[in-house]
């Protein structure tokens, strides 16, 4: 019992470190190569996707895979980008400073990915996925890189 209440104390005490080691911020070029690394998973599994639909390779079981994946991935941008690493860092980079000096476009923007995502992921499952989700799917990539990369 005591060592069992210990262990909750502990546990207890833990979690406040555990908060800020999340919202710590990572070294500029750490913080650059992990938000490419997701867009990566993102045009990752958007190709698949896009090789399916137009039926040059895979099958419809693996677009049940792959849209979820690309969805998931997805999620996890928005945060990715959070850390301002304008003018910082000597990882190569497009991103421009436009996304911190105008966040709730660029938020704006993400959401619409997300929302695409999720759409081609839910056509996925019930086995209907196509051209219509994969074009809505495409413009919103090209609606944020438009305003937010560098040519
Ligand atoms: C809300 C904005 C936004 C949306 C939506 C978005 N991207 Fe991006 N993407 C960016 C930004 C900004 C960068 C530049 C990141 C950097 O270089 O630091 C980027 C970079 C990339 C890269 C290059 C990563 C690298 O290694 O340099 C790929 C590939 C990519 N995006 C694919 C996609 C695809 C595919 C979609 C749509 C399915 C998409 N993105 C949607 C903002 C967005």
């Amino acid at each position: 019992m005591r060592m069992w209440t210990k262990l909750a104390i502990a546990g207890a005490m833990l979690v406040p470190f555990a908060g800020g080691v999340a919202l710590a911020e990572a070294e500029p070029d750490e913080a650059i190569k992990y938000r490419k690394a997701v867009m990566q998973a993102i045009g990752g599994h958007t190709k698949a996707s896009a090789a399916i639909i137009t039926g040059k390779a895979g099958t419809a079981e693996d677009l049940k895979k792959h849209a979820p994946a690309l969805y998931m991935s997805a999620m996890t941008a928005l945060e990715a980008f959070r850390q301002n690493t304008h003018g910082q860092g000597a990882e190569k980079t497009t991103a421009t400073e436009a996304i911190w000096t105008d966040w709730a476009g660029f938020e704006g923007k993400m959401e619409n990915l997300v929302v695409a995502a999720r759409n081609l992921a839910s056509a996925a499952e019930a086995g209907n996925a196509g051209g219509e989700q994969l074009k809505a799917l495409g413009g919103t990539c090209k609606a944020c890189h438009d305003d937010y990369r560098t040519k």
